[in-house]
């Protein structure tokens, strides 16, 4: 049995001892802070990096793995995740902003982009071993798929990490789903901010605290910004007050990027880039229960099965919907919370459905979009 008695040496908390074996980290985060400290690596973030423990297990267990992505939910953590795998040794393509992919790749790396950019970037890369960490990629998933698969094929020596809500479907890649912090680190996170955001402040009933992690799916971005408002509501309100997440939750840092500011904003950047019978299908089924199979689905959407069907795995592919074990779909409450509100913009203010077992049927607007 593990005793509670020594103290990590990066960050305090206590770490278990066993007579045998004396822990001097209480985690693999704060295991490669610690090296990095060593090595004198550049910090790669200010505030506190929380969890993640066995998801940098199996990263580090993959790094013969040439083409991996790390796949997950707005928010979810996939950048913070694999900037702190990789620290300083990896060059960082972040292309949340870019329209030209290759360029980007060429400008990170310092090399001259002369046309064909491509050929250029395969030459310079040939006989090199670098890791390229492209960071962001969903809205420009064909584009780097484009790109990856005859670098990848012309540099023996390129390994490359993706960040993105969705595959890039490049031959060979290997997803490595991020899922929501476990709900001791979420509550860990929530902390940790809202005592920077307030200190000595008094949080209170640890239940009250896991209760408002759970209803925030234990995403970090929701925890982050939530954590922004003990400054102005008792914790225990907050929680009564989720329902207005998409309305509260809106002050991001200032230096974080334009789709983090907000909790509307960071889930509208998927919604935005899905095509309309997608959006369709997504506004249909927010209304409903968190869980639900394909035939409430198909009776909610008014569209065939088969078509639903699609639509949904396109949704599930877009870490917008998941697919779960007991064979149901299920969508994250402040994902379902979004798709209510543009169901509700849709038809004025009129959202059928509320907390009902059972979706109701909604129409499709005047102007069905083409099939994508
Ligand atoms: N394990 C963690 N510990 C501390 N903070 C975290 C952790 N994971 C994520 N965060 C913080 O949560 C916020 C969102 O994380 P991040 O940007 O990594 O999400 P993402 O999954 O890349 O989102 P997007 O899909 O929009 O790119 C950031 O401020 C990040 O620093
Ligand atoms: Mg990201």
């Amino acid at each position: 049995m593990a005793d509670q008695v020594g103290t990590c040496a990066i960050c305090g908390t206590a770490t278990a001892t066993s007579r045998r074996r004396h822990a001097r980290y209480c985690s693999n985060a704060c295991r490669q802070r610690a090296y990095r400290q060593r090595v004198n690596e550049p910090v790669m973030a200010l505030d506190s990096f929380i969890g993640r423990d066995a998801e940098l297990l199996r990263l580090t267990g993959l790094t013969d793995t040439r083409m991996l992505t790390l796949v997950g939910a707005a928010g979810v953590g996939k950048t913070r995740l694999i900037k702190e795998f990789v620290g300083s040794r990896a060059t960082l393509v972040e292309l949340a902003s870019a329209t030209d992919v290759t360029r980007a790749c060429a400008a990170a790396l310092g090399e001259p982009i002369r046309e064909p950019v491509l050929s250029t970037l395969v030459r310079a890369l040939a006989g090199r071993e670098t890791l390229l960490v492209l960071d962001n990629c969903e809205h420009v998933a064909a584009e780097c798929a484009a790109l990856l698969e005859p670098l990848l094929l012309g540099c023996p020596g390129l390994t490359v990490i993706a960040t993105s809500r969705e595959p890039l479907r490049v031959p060979g890649e290997v997803l490595v789903a991020v899922p929501p912090l476990s709900i001791t680190n979420a509550v860990e996170l929530f902390i940790d901010r809202a005592s920077a955001n307030q200190v000595g402040l008094r949080l209170g009933d640890r239940d009250v605290l896991a209760a408002l992690c759970a209803r925030l799916d234990c995403l970090p971005l929701a925890i982050e910004l939530a954590a922004r408002l003990v400054t102005v509501l008792p914790v225990k309100e907050l929680l009564a007050r989720l329902d207005d997440r998409l309305e509260l939750l809106n002050r991001g840092n200032r230096t974080a990027a334009e789709r983090h500011q907000s909790l509307r904003a960071a889930i509208g950047w998927s919604y935005d880039h899905l095509s309309a019978d997608e959006q369709h299908v997504f506004r249909c089924i927010s209304q409903g229960p968190r869980g639900f199979g394909l035939d409430v689905a198909v009776q909610a959407c008014d569209l065939p099965s088969d078509r639903v069907l699609v639509l949904l795995s396109a949704l599930v592919a877009k870490s917008l919907l998941t697919f779960t074990a007991a064979g149901r779909f299920e969508q994250l409450e402040s994902v379902r919370l979004y798709g209510r509100e543009r169901l509700a913009e849709q038809f004025a203010g009129d959202v059928p459905g509320g907390a009902a077992a059972n979706l109701k049927v909604v129409r499709r607007g005047p102007a069905p979009a083409a099939n994508h």
